[in-house]
């Protein structure tokens, strides 16, 4: 603690005593407040008892009204928190605009009451907005359909729990009983699932362009239907996105590994039934895995020395560990994998390294942590890699409108060797799309594509180029290839 002769007290300007002043929108986060004069509202930038700052458009001139005693009111929203008078004392530039400071003349801002006023409006707000109904804009089928959906789940939910009660704790088979029911369980439910989504598919597609109805069908769905079918991990996390994007590696591990992750039964069925779902992420990534296995013994039938592959987005890069297990490779192989997560370059780099030492100078896996943004800007990340003989890009297109696209295929293509080929993965167009399970259900955006449009990804490279689009097993996603002539 100082002592009394150790206070300074004030110093130049600061002699001046100035009250305290605080940013209109940290204090008050939820509504911000505005200034009314001369029948034209700002917003407030800071406040004080004795004034407040607000910002204005440079194209308002303030300089006839410098000093002059001039009506105002604050308000937050529609609500009117003071009325007085104030005169502007200082005009001075702010990020291309004009901050005006207004000395009050009559009245002064009781803060504490005004934020207290401001929770109590942002309160109301909140309570009106949580309770706005638009569940008129949901089709009536539509609510049919999630009720169905929300009657299996709970149905299949009170089974599961009884029989884990059932079943003796000391029962040696438990688990092994508990897994089978599951999967019978899972078996039923799918084809149920399936065409309950082929259902609610059509309704949302037929709802067009109509944002507040889209709106109102994705709030319904979250609220109603979600919440049942969270309690399965894989659904969870594509639901959640714990590192802020969506499809994850881990997404994609749960796809691989097929393990049945959950505490309870329910949590296990849900947990598979979303994996079975997904069961076109490990059909690409086989597909994926045979294109390599073939390109590579192609190459090596040609005489080539090695071969060369890029994965764009390569998540866990699972096809490489699988392909890096053949016993015998026919020629040496360099991958190079590219993703903007480092932990998903960390999973890919930890599960091909012990097949790399394996096949002792035949296998190289290279890890470039970038952003294929960077490269589509600059052109850039692949002038650090040598010409390629395959590259390729699954479920990354997907996030990617056509223009975007279009442009990466264009640049992919332009760093493969003569004879090289390009694939590109994306979610397939069909009657039986998982767009809505993807979107409505788990809030995941994921572009669809008809056979037509992934040829016209490819529209502006060389015609001399083969091309070729193969759907998956399950009909859900499909592989652009094209082959650059030699
Ligand atoms: C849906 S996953 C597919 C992963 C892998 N190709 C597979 O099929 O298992 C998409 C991957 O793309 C990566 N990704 C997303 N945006 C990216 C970007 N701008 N640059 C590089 N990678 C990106 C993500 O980190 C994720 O690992």
């Amino acid at each position: 603690m100082k002592h009394y002769e150790e206070l300074s007290g004030g110093e130049g300007r600061r002699v001046f005593y100035r009250a305290e002043r605080f940013n209109a929108k940290t204090l008050m986060s939820s509504i911000s407040p505005i200034v009314e004069m001369d029948d034209r509202s700002f917003d407030i930038y800071d406040i004080s008892m004795s004034g407040i700052s607000f910002v204005s458009p440079q194209n308002f001139s303030w300089l006839e009204d410098m000093n002059k005693d001039v009506p105002l009111q604050l308000k937050i929203g529609t609500t009117e928190v003071f009325s007085g008078n104030g005169k502007i004392r200082r005009i001075e530039p702010h990020e291309n605009q004009h901050k005006v400071a207004v000395e009050l003349t009559r009245g002064f801002l009781d803060i504490k009451k005004i934020l207290a006023q401001h929770d109590d409006l942002a309160l109301q707000q909140a309570v009106t907005i949580g309770l706005s109904d638009h569940s008129r804009l949901v089709p009536a089928a539509y609510k049919e359909a999630i009720g169905d959906a929300v009657y299996m789940f709970r149905s299949i939910h009170k089974v599961l729990d009884k029989v884990e009660a059932d079943l003796g704790r000391d029962d040696s088979r438990r688990s092994e009983r508990i897994k089978d029911i599951i999967l019978a369980c899972e078996t039923k439910a799918l084809t149920r699932w399936r065409e309950i989504s082929k259902k609610c598919l059509k309704i949302t597609e037929e709802l067009g362009d109509d944002s507040l109805a889209i709106a109102a069908v994705k709030q319904y769905t979250e609220m109603v239907l979600t919440p049942e079918i969270l309690p399965g991990a894989s659904w969870d996390r594509a639901y959640s996105k714990p590192l802020g994007y969506p499809g994850d590696y881990q997404v994609m591990n749960y796809a691989y590994n097929l393990t049945l992750e959950g505490d309870t039964a329910y949590a296990k069925f849900c947990h598979r039934l979303g994996t079975s779902t997904g069961e076109f992420i490990a059909t690409r990534m086989t597909m994926t895995k045979q294109a390599i296995a073939r390109l590579c013994t192609e190459a090596a039938a040609r005489g080539r020395s090695d071969f060369k592959a890029a994965s764009l987005g390569c998540g866990p890069a699972q096809e490489v560990a699988n392909y890096l297990k053949t016993p015998n490779i026919p020629l040496p192989v360099e991958f190079t994998l590219i993703d903007q997560d480092h932990d998903a370059l960390s999973y890919a780099y930890n599960s091909t390294y012990p097949e790399v030492v394996r096949l002792d100078g035949m296998a190289w896996v290279r890890c470039l942590h970038a952003t294929f943004l960077e490269f589509l800007a600059t052109g850039k990340l692949f002038s650090k890699l040598e010409k390629q003989d395959l590259i390729y890009a699954v479920g990354l297109a997907d996030y990617l409108g056509k223009k975007r696209s279009t442009k990466l295929v264009n640049d992919l293509y332009s760093n493969l060797r003569p004879g090289g080929t390009l694939i590109i993965g994306c979610m397939r167009t069909s009657e039986t799309s998982l767009k809505w399970q993807v979107e409505y259900v788990v809030d995941w955006t994921l572009v669809h594509r008809t056979e037509q449009e992934m040829f016209e990804l490819a529209e502006n490279l060389d015609p001399a180029a083969k091309r070729e689009v193969i759907a998956d097993p399950t009909g859900h996603c499909h592989l652009l290839f094209v082959t650059k002539p030699e």
